[in-house]
Order: C-alpha cells, then structure tokens, then sequence
C-alpha cells in the first residue's frame, strides 16, 4: 500500500504561472550512466501572477550539483527542496538568468520518460511531464519559451545528435563532437526532444506552396533504411494534404523524425523532431500487415498534423488536452478518408469507438472529453480525450459545414497562434467564423457518458405527414448524476416502400431536399413533421455516424431493410451489424437458459447478398461480412457473460461457414493474387475480404485451407491471418505453423510482437498456461512497452472468453503483471488496469475475483500514482 494518498488536480483551480520564461539554453553532456544537463533558464515574473508567487520549478529524480541566478551560487538556504522533487528558489529577483546543472542515468531510465537509452542510443519523451525529469523547470504547457540547446557526446557511440528546430553550429575535435540546435518557435516543455546515437536516415525533401525547401529525414537504426519508404511517402502526402485542404504549411527548414523501439505511445510530435515507435515507421510487405500500413499512414499524419494544432497552437493546461487531440484526430481521420474509401474509414474508425471508448464512458474511468480532475495525467491520453474528442469536432463540423469549419480553423490559428490555449477558444472561433451560436456544444465536452437516443414515428395517410419523434438521454456517470440534453445533428434520410430515398420537406420548409439531410435534436425530446410523404417510409438515422450516440429500439424489419436498400453504405454496413448484433443476443440468452442456440437464416442471406454484391466495393463487403466483436456484444449487456458470447460467435461462424461454404469459397479463390503483391486501397480491400471468407471456411472445420494458405504467403497480411486462424484451432498444423513462423521472424522485434499476440488472444482452453509460459519466454520482455503489451494486454482485453475464466487465473495473471510491471514504467502498468475496471458488468462471481485482484494490485507497496489512481476508481 502506499503510504500517502496522491493529490487530485482539479481543472477549476488552474492559476497562471508565476515566472515565465522566454529562453532556454539546454547543454548536455551525454553518457549513459551519468549525463550532465546544464540549464539556463531566462526567467521574468509573470505579470498575470501574484506579485508574490514563488519560483518553483518541477524536478523529479534530479540530483542538482550547482545553481546560480545572474552568476552568483545560490547558497544552500536559498534552495528549497519539495518531497515531489521539485526546487523553489527563495526571494527571487523579478527577472533574472537561472542557471543550474543536474546530473540523470538515462541507462537506469525504464520509465521512458524524461532522457533514456535504448539500444544504446539516446531518446526523449517528455509529454506530459516527463521534461522535469531532465531538468529543473516550470513543467506546464503554458510556459513558452525559445530554446537553444547544445549536445555533446562521444563521436563514435553518437555520430548524430539531434533536437528541435534547425541545426545552426557543430564542432569538436578528438573523441568527443558537439552540435547546436536552435528552434525559432516559442514552445512549451513537453515538445522538447533530443535524439542522439549511431543513427542512419533515409532522406528526401519537399517544396512547401510558398516555396519553402524541407529536408526529410527518417532515423532508424542500420538495416531498416529499406523499411522506411512508406513512412515517407505518407509524410510527404500529409503535407500536402494540409496546404491543400486547411492551408497550413511547415514552418521549419527540416523535419526530422526518429524511430525508437522502446516507447509508451505511438509517437510524439516534438517541435521538428518527431519520435517514433517503429512500429508506425517501419514496414515492408513481408512484415508488415495491410492494418500496419494504415496505421503508419495515419499516425505519420497525425504527428505531422501536430505542428498546428498543439505546436503552433498547444494547451494552456492537460485538462484541454482534448484541444489538440481530438482535432488532430479529426484531422487525420479526414486525411485518410481523403486517401482512401470515406466509408471504409467512418466503419473501421466507429468500430474503434465502439470497442473502446464507449466501454471507458459506461465504466468506472468514464471522464469528460474535457477532465475535471486527475492524479495521473499519464491515465487520461484515453479513447474519450482522443476518439470522443475528434467526434465532437466532427460534430461542429457538420453543424457548421466544411466552409464554415475552415475559415474558424483559420480564424483559431490567427488569434491563437504561438500560445496556449482553451477548448473554448476554439469553438468561439467556430462559433465567430459561422455565425452559428455553439455554446451547447460544450456540453460534448463537460459531460462524460454515451448519449442514448430512440425514435418513434406515425404516419398519417390522410394528411400524406410523417412525424418523427427523437428523444435523447445521457445516462448517469460517477460524480455527474444529471445530465443536460446535448445538441446531436441527426444526418438522416427517408425511404420508400420500394427501397428508394424520397425527397424531404419539413413543415416549415417551401420546397423538398434530395438526399442526406441533418435535423438537430437539441432538446430531451423533439418531434420533426415531414409534409407530401405519400407512403409510410422507413426513416435512415445518423447516416455517417453523425454524433456519438447509441441508437437504441431500431426494430429488425427495419434493420433488415436499410442493410439492403439505404443510400448511405454506413448505414447499410450499421443496420447488418446491428441486426446481427440483436440475433446474437437472443442466442446467448438461449445459451444461458440451457436452449439448443438455432440459426436464423436471414444471416446466411445476408452474408449470401454481400458475397453477391462484394465486385463493386471488397472492402466495404468485407467490413459486412465480419459480425459483430465480442466486446461489442458484452458492452450491450447488463452483465456480459464472455463465455457465452463466445460460443455464440463460434457457433454461428461455423453455421455460416457450412451454409455459405461453396459461395465463400468461390469468393475466396476468386480473390487469389496472381500479379505481383501491391499495396493500395483496392488490392487491400481484396485481401480483408479473402480473408474474411478464410474465417468462415475454417470455423466451418476446413483447416487444410488455412495451412495453404499459411504455408504460400508471401505477404504478411495473408500470413498473420492464416496463422491466427490456425492457432484458434487444434492440432499439429497450429504448433508448426507458429514454430516455423518463429523461426523466420525471430530476428524481427515488431514481427515477434504478433506472435505473442496472436497466441495471447488464442480462445483455446489453455489459454492462460499459454500466457504464463509465453512470458518466460526468451524473447519475453517485459521491460519494452511493445512486446508488454502484445502479450499481456492482447491477453486480457483481446480474449475476453478466456481471460474472464471462472477461476480466475486470468485476472490473477494480469494483476501479477502490473505489479511487476509498475516499478518498471508505471504508465504502461496503469494501462494495463482496465480490463480489470469492467467488474460492475461481469456476474456476481466473476466481479467478486476481480476486485480481489484490484485489491491485491492496490496493497503493492510503492505503488505508482497512476497504477493507484486507475485501481482505486476502478474499485469505487
Ligand atoms: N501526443 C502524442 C500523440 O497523440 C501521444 C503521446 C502522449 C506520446 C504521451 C507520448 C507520450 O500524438
Ligand atoms: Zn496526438
């Protein structure tokens, strides 16, 4: 247990910084056990600020050698050391030059925050708040400042030294080198980063509009120089891509990122030095999967993306973390749709919301976009600040239109630009460029929980009217009981007897609209009367996924008849799913009751029509043909019952697999790639919708099929598939497969990374033995986040069946990780959490075994604060 309780953050107690400083100088004197960092800190009272607020500058794990302000030693009784490990400075002047030197282990660093080593080269990261844990500052986004920093180190272990902005001197003689870099930008903290080490880069350039030459570099170690091609290209296209569609230009003379394999995230859009987890830079069509190519793509943009909304323009606090992360996710998710099938994109981007943020919003994590309060900052980059953030951009965006949207983006960055800001000024920036009055779309913001809506209509054949009542409804969330009606654009259409869209006119409008439409449900409940409908129609509801919501009470006749007919193809791909989703529930219930499970042919129809129907979109067809996800299912439950689910979701893949075989199978020999294996949006949907056909035929109980195809691929994407399906299975095909496949890729660290996943996430009844022999591996790792993650959080959110066995082994065996894991790097320890936190919708039984395991992880002394915060709500 720890023996403090951690301090809560509260949002409404934000009070500006006491000092600011205008510029930075950074020396340092690399070494991995015993690093020199001299800091030159140009300091000035804050007139926003009590005349009287101390100078107190964050530090964590630092161990100070000297300080001095203009000059003159600090004397000991002047420097006030706090038990959080930061340094006030008694009496200081109004403005003075601060200048301290600090010595840090980066080689003893497993934390990955602040300065570490990995592989032997030298790598930072320091959002959140890992910048005080390189030196003494005021650590908080809206502290801006100049930076100058100067590296020296050892010319053999690190022939390339890099941080932010543009290289402007280097030099040295003998062993040691030095360079100096200088970033014109005014920048907070957590942007800072410096890269050092044997690096090799692969280069290129681009020509901003205004004719700005940009050198582009990709660092990565010697031999991954072939696997960067597709992390370049997808920069070079998000450049582009942000001239053209928001008008935004890169604003440095090079942009630099570096490839790391030791990291917490995905990556980190430091200020002209963008650092990388490899495994969205490196990618080759042996390793790499077809999803893995779309990830790089979306995440290179995603970053790059960054340097205007959160570099240019970042947050004044964590609490507006939001402001740059869900519309930098907008941005991207725009981006790729723009690269790609819009549709394909809206599904695949609305099935990771449902996955996993609609589960964090009904759970003991829920948390507004915008948070009210933290202990671990680490613990909020959730799916909610990230995916629900980017929808509620959405949603302003479709309120407003794309034109308005874009002059309040321009209107957000010209007031806004080079400081740090609130959630508010970008939506009166919204609100000022359209006119359109937007104060209720804070309530998106402040609210946590998953709004609930349900329609119901009444046609009258007399009057030819059709009335359209929504009604809306948040559901209650820890510490917010009542909730407000938020405003839901509604982008919706109206369908004839005869499947085809009609034309809309609302009682208050002269003429009728073609096409989508979008009604604003602003109010608890709202009746919308349609005029000159001449046959009762079937209304199409949140076409595109137009707000973030859950559509409840659609009856199946509907859903049957919008899977088939609508003219939205999301929509179409929703009303399939759901009405998969509500077959499946009655079979668990059946399940449960002891029932024999039966098999509704309408599903084989329907998998029949898309297989039909799959020439004209695969991709599309393919995101059909896959049912609806088992956390999907148990999220739709009062109390889920995994096991059941699964079996549910075995039984009718195979039913469907046996009744559909000759039609799949015909689909899937079809598709066979004859040509040379290329990567673009057409030959990637005909891949996921072969596969999918794969999945069915081998539920259906033809492995030998799986074992071909394993044993010819020559791309990953066909190879990872056939190996998952054979490792679900039994038999001697499963051990071979994934021997040999070992034996190819043991020398490869991101390919390895799915072999432990795919035998993690195994729905095998040894699942667990599996897990627990796999982590005394000897590619076992638990020190790198990747390898961690691919083994222990596969396991535990990715294998719901087994992992919620009755015994419980599942959950001893992911809180025994966390409590090794936490004294190694407890932000990845505190992800590691969540699964846990689902208890209040497991069965009595099962709930009781995970709050003992809560328990057990919140009794580890030393504990860190974001493990404790994430297992104490998860227990409350
Ligand atoms: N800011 C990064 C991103 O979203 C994510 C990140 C957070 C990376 C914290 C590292 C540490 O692009
Ligand atoms: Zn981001």
């Amino acid at each position: 247990m720890r023996t403090d309780t951690p301090v809560t953050i509260h949002r409404q107690d934000y009070a500006p910084p006491a000092f600011l400083v205008d510029r930075v100088g950074l020396e340092f004197r690399l070494d991995p056990a015993a690093t020199e960092v001299r800091a030159r800190l140009a300091l000035r009272r804050n007139p926003a600020a009590a005349a009287d607020a101390p100078l107190r500058l964050d530090g964590d794990g630092l161990a100070l050698q000297e300080a001095r302000m203009d000059g003159t030693v600090l004397p000991p009784e002047r420097l006030v050391f706090g038990a959080d490990g930061s340094l006030t400075i008694a009496d200081p002047p109004a403005s003075g030059l601060l200048e301290t030197l600090v010595r840090i282990a980066p080689e003893a660093n497993t934390s990955l925050m602040g300065l570490y080593t990995s592989g032997g080269n030298f790598y930072t990261q320091c959002e959140a708040e890992g910048f005080r844990r390189i030196t003494f500052f005021p650590d908080r986004p809206d502290v801006m400042s100049r930076y100058t920093v100067t590296i020296h180190a050892d010319r053999l272990r690190c022939p390339v030294l890099l941080s932010n902005g543009n290289l402007v001197e280097q030099g040295g003689e003998g062993a040691t080198h030095w360079v100096r870099w200088e970033d014109p930008h005014p920048k907070p903290s957590y942007l800072f980063a410096l890269v050092a080490g044997d690096l090799v880069s692969v280069s290129d350039r681009f020509t901003t509009r205004s004719g700005r030459e940009v050198a582009l570099h990709i660092w990565v170690r010697r031999g991954d120089e072939s696997r960067c091609g597709h992390a370049m290209d997808s920069l070079k296209r998000s450049m582009a891509w942000d001239e053209e569609v928001f008008g935004l230009e890169y604003d440095l003379d090079v942009f630099n990122i570096a490839a790391v394999s030791d990291f917490n995230m995905g990556a980190m859009e430091n200020k002209g030095l963008n650092v990388f987890n490899t495994k969205y830079v490196l990618a080759s069509p042996e390793s790499a999967t077809d999803g893995d190519w779309q990830g790089i793509e979306t995440v290179v943009a995603h970053e790059y993306f960054h340097n205007w909304t959160g570099n240019r323009v970042t947050c004044r606090d964590w609490f507006q973390l939001s402001l740059k992360e869900g519309l930098t996710v907008f941005r991207d998710q725009e981006f790729s749709a723009d690269m790609g099938s819009r549709a394909v994109k809206r599904i695949r981007d609305v099935r990771g919301l449902r996955a996993a943020q609609f589960p964090e919003d009904a759970g003991p994590m829920a948390h507004p976009v915008r948070p009210d309060s933290y202990i671990e900052i680490d613990n909020f980059y959730t799916p909610t600040v990230y995916q629900k953030g980017a929808e509620v951009v959405r949603l302003i965006h479709t309120r407003i239109g794309a034109a308005a949207f874009r002059r309040g983006m321009d209107l957000y960055i010209a007031r806004n630009d080079n400081q740090a800001v609130t959630i508010e000024d970008f939506v009166r920036a919204m609100q000022d460029a359209s006119g359109i009055d937007l104060s209720s779309f804070m309530g998106w913001y402040d609210q946590a929980g998953t709004p609930e809506i349900a329609a119901e209509d009444r046609y009258d054949p007399a009057a030819r009217r059709y009335t359209l009542t929504l009604r809306q409804q948040t559901p209650p969330t820890r510490g917010q009981a009542d909730k407000r009606p938020v405003p839901i654009p509604v982008a919706m259409g109206l369908l004839g007897p005869d499947g085809r869209e009609q034309p809309t006119r609302l009682a208050s409008e002269n003429a009728a609209q073609s096409g989508t439409r979008t009604l604003l449900l602003e109010a608890a409940e709202q009746s919308f009367v349609f005029e000159d409908v001449p046959a009762p129609p079937v209304p199409s509801l949140l076409r595109g996924f137009s707000a973030p919501v859950r559509l409840r009470g659609v009856p199946r006749d509907r859903l049957r008849f919008l899977a088939v007919h609508d003219t939205d193809p999301f929509v179409r791909w929703e009303s399939g799913q759901q009405y998969a989703a509500s077959v499946m529930l009655e079979m668990v219930a059946a399940q449960q009751r002891g029932e024999a499970l039966g098999f509704d042919a309408a599903l084989a129809e329907a998998v029949a029509n898309t297989l039909a129907a799959a020439d004209a979109d695969p991709a599309f067809a393919a995101e059909a043909l896959v049912l609806p996800g088992e956390g999907f299912l148990a999220d739709q439950m009062e109390i889920a019952d995994p096991v059941a689910i699964h079996l549910v979701r075995r039984h009718l893949r195979a039913e469907i697999g046996r009744r559909c075989g000759p039609a799949l199978r015909a689909t899937y020999d079809a598709l066979a790639d004859h040509g040379p294996y290329r990567i673009d949006g057409a030959s990637i949907g005909r891949r996921a919708l072969r596969n999918a056909c794969l999945a069915y035929l081998t539920a259906a109980g033809d492995t030998a099929l799986a074992k071909a195809q394993f044993d010819a691929a020559t791309n990953m994407t066909d190879s990872l598939a056939a190996l998952a399906l054979l490792a679900d299975g039994d038999g001697p095909a499963r051990e071979a497969a994934l021997a040999s496949f070992h034996a190819r890729w043991r020398g490869d660290d991101l390919v390895l990374d799915k072999w432990f996943a795919i035998q993690a996430m195994a729905a095998r009844p040894d699942a667990i033995a599996q897990v627990r022999a796999l982590q005394a591996h000897p590619d076992f790792d638990l020190k790198n986040p990747n390898r961690a993650r691919s083994l222990i959080a596969s396991f535990a959110a990715g294998n719901p069946s087994q992992f919620h066995d009755l015994s419980g082994e599942g959950y001893r065996f992911l809180a025994d990780a966390v409590i090794a894991l936490d004294p190694v790097n407890g932000s990845i320890a505190a992800r590691l959490v969540g699964p846990l936190g689902q208890w209040r919708r497991q069965s009595a039984a099962r709930g009781a075994l995970m709050r003992r395991e809560l328990q057990r992880v919140l009794d580890t002394p030393d504990l860190s604060k974001g493990t404790f915060e994430k297992a104490s709500k998860a227990l409350l």
